[in-house]
């Protein structure tokens, strides 16, 4: 598991997670490198994480035309969208870039999703209000996040402003916070409006203030 602020890593993160290219992934990057043209921002590895994104949302491969209607429709994959722009633009070492287009989407989303935070490809957020996810937090592949959602540092004295790694396939119900620098493990799914402080097992469901394991296993619910 990987824990760190240091662009670098991330970026390496953000690529062991890419999937394989496909021509509308290239359409929809020609479009976004448009935008940030003649800058150079976008990249492969910022079009194949939206084309993830996508994918995993709605289950079928996407297109130029998909994307387009699913930003215009969803605002959680509008989110989504817009975190992927700041990351790369964060990434690429146009910080106010990144922060602007974070403060663009907490705009129009109320997701407040830093730029810095690293977030492997298959993002699902299916309600972005008053999603806040901080900017050394470590977010796995194919993981869920609901509305409410915050995911960031303890901001007790001396935390070093440790925050949370989530694994693969983590699910993050609506109104739960996640705070601190513990692993919650892949698979695992941490109930509505639950508060997280330690470290949550894979496959693991947790619910509650303090949250408290269950001893059965759950569906993930995607
Ligand atoms: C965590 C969750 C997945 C568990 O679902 P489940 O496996 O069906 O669990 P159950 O309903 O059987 O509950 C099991 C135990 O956990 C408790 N529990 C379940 N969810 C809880 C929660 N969010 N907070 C506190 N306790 C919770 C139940 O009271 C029960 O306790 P008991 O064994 O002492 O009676 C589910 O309750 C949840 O919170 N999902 C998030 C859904 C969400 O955010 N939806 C938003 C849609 S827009």
């Amino acid at each position: 598991m990987i824990r760190t602020a240091n662009k670098h890593v991330e970026y390496e993160l953000h690529e062991m997670t890419f999937p394989s290219m496909t021509n509308t992934a290239t359409a929809i990057g020609m479009g976004a490198g448009a935008l940030f043209h003649p800058s150079g921002l976008a990249s492969q590895g910022m079009k194949d994480l939206i084309i993830a994104d996508y994918q995993r949302s709605y289950g079928r491969p996407a297109s130029l035309i998909r994307v387009l209607r699913a930003y215009f429709v969803n605002p959680g994959f509008r989110a989504t969208f817009l975190y992927r722009l700041a990351n790369q633009a964060w990434r690429a070492d146009h910080v106010w870039l990144g922060l602007a287009i974070a403060a663009y989407t907490v705009k129009i989303t109320g997701a407040d999703i830093q730029p810095g935070a690293s977030v492997g490809a298959g993002l699902v957020i299916r309600h972005p209000v008053g999603i806040v996810v901080g900017t050394l937090v470590v977010i796995g592949a194919n993981c869920t996040l609901l509305q409410g959602t915050t995911l960031g540092e303890k901001l007790t004295p001396g935390d070093d402003h440790a925050s949370p790694v989530l694994g693969d396939g983590v699910t993050i119900g609506a109104g739960a916070v996640v705070v601190g620098g513990i692993s919650i493990g892949s698979g695992a799914v941490i109930g509505a409006n639950s508060v997280v402080v330690r470290d949550v097992p894979p496959g693991a469901t947790a619910v509650g203030v303090p949250a408290r394991l269950l001893s059965k296993s759950i569906g993930v619910p995607r």
